[in-house]
């Protein structure tokens, strides 16, 4: 019998590594077809909170799209690897953390490979995780040994978006021979709809960080023209460029968050001798980027400023490479005093992450020369108009990375507030 067919059938279960955002929605589509899975990670709180047929990430289920208390049972968590392991199992998913303090980070890749490689079988291991060039080949198969089926299949997912997941994304597969990129496929069709298949993992694993490589250089140019333009509208302009065919729409903000997109140059970089000098200018832009903000505020006479989210997105409790946090960093180092608000974070979270001084915003907040919009999350968007109002007493700018409160720029106005958006007219 396939091992499709065995896993359909209840006969086999997967078990991935890693119960973050990717290895446990992955466990929640396979588990909605009916695939039981055992996850495997070193948090015992996530691994307790999954114990007890709960999910570990708010705001998942509208991510995914479905609700996954009913297929709770066929999803088991522990952290006793080896029991599970040398039952011997047809296949593991690695969906563990590849980056660190934004840089390539292959411990925890190495960790579990040595962990897989301790199963009696010979079993497939797709790899979820975004791989630096080579890693499979240099890394993975000296620990897991030199037949080891390996599946590069990396993950595309956008988690604020409704249906932009495993199962309706696109999906690149590559693999260490055509028979394991067969058995790849197979097992992965059944959550995923529409896959491609590569030539080799070399090429898959290139794929993912090229992919976000490209969109880092044309974010970063848009972040340049910005700086370079600040009397003229740079976020229309950027908005009238994407409606060109062939050209995305990017808009100007400051400074780029999150897992993949500010650390896909250095994965590329990592695998090839040669330097490829526009992401090391790309690189560039998105350090500066922090600093020349805090340097123009100062010198716009902005001696206080409260920045508002330090995840990398809204409705995210992320702050990988958090733009607000790099830009309290810049600003304090200006001579700015800075206050931060998260309200995804508690008062101890941000006292650990950040100097600037945690606010209870929009509760107790007063003039304060410059607010930042860093992140919209909901609760901002939903602030009552008049506590909004209340909360601006003595602001003198607000600076909008995303817009959320666009259209109240008249009123500001009266209030003797400049309101911009990051890229707009003088916005700077
Ligand atoms: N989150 C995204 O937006 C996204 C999108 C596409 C791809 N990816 C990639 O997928 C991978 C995972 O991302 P994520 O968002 O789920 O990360 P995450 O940080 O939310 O989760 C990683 C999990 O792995 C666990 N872990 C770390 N070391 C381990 C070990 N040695 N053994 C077992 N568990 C271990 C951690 O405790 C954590 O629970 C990364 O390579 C990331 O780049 C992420």
């Amino acid at each position: 019998m396939s091992l499709r067919k065995k896993l359909l059938q209840g006969d086999k279960e997967i078990v991935i590594f890693g119960a973050g955002y990717i290895g446990y929605s992955t466990a929640a589509f396979f588990a909605r077809k009916g695939v039981a899975s055992t996850i495997i990670d070193i948090d015992p709180q996530k691994i307790e909170i999954i114990s007890q047929g709960r999910t570990p990430y708010k705001d998942m289920e509208t991510w995914i799209g479905f609700d996954v208390k009913p297929f709770n049972a066929l999803i088991k968590a522990t952290s006793d690897w080896l029991k599970v392991i040398l039952r011997g199992n047809p296949v593991y998913f690695i969906s563990v953390n590849t980056e660190k303090d934004g840089e390539p980070w292959d411990n925890a890749l190495s960790d579990v490979c040595s962990k897989i490689a301790k199963d009696p079988g010979r079993p497939l291991v797709i790899v979820e995780s975004t791989l630096a060039p080579n890693w499979t080949d240099n890394i993975m198969k000296p620990i897991l040994g030199s037949r080891a089926k390996i599946a590069v299949a990396p993950r595309r997912d956008w988690f604020t978006l409704p249906g932009m997941t495993v199962e309706t994304l696109d999906r690149v597969v590559g693999a260490t021979s055509k028979k394991t990129l067969g058995q790849a496929i197979s097992v992965l069709s059944i959550i995923s709809t529409k896959i491609h298949s590569a030539s080799s993992h070399r090429v898959s694993e290139l794929v993912k960080a090229v992919e976000n490589a490209y969109r880092n250089i044309g974010i970063m140019l848009g972040y340049e023209i910005s700086l370079a333009y600040l009397n003229t509208n740079i976020r229309e302009v950027l908005r009238l460029c994407g409606t060109k065919w062939n050209v995305d729409e990017y808009y100007p903000s400051i400074g780029i968050g999150g897992y993949c997109i500010p650390i896909a140059p250095k994965y590329v970089l990592s695998g090839t001798e040669i330097p490829i000098q526009l992401f090391h200018a790309a690189m560039d832009v998105d350090r500066k980027m922090p600093r020349i903000i805090a340097y123009r505020l100062f010198e716009r006479g902005i001696r206080t400023a409260l920045i508002l989210g330090i995840s990398y997105k809204g409705n995210l409790k992320v702050h990988i490479a958090s733009p607000g946090l790099r830009l309290a960093d810049a600003l304090m180092d200006q001579g700015i005093k800075v206050s931060i608000h998260d309200p995804l974070y508690s008062r101890e979270e941000l006292e650990q992450l950040s100097n600037a001084s945690p606010v209870d915003y929009p509760n107790s907040t007063q003039n304060i020369d410059c607010i930042i919009v860093a992140c919209d999350h909901d609760q901002y968007k939903a602030i009552p108009k008049e506590k909004l109002y209340e909360t601006l007493e003595g602001c003198k700018r607000i600076l909008d990375c995303i817009g959320i409160w666009a259209e109240l720029k008249d009123k500001f106005k009266t209030m003797g507030i400049e309101y911009h958006l990051v890229g707009d007219e003088n916005w700077l």
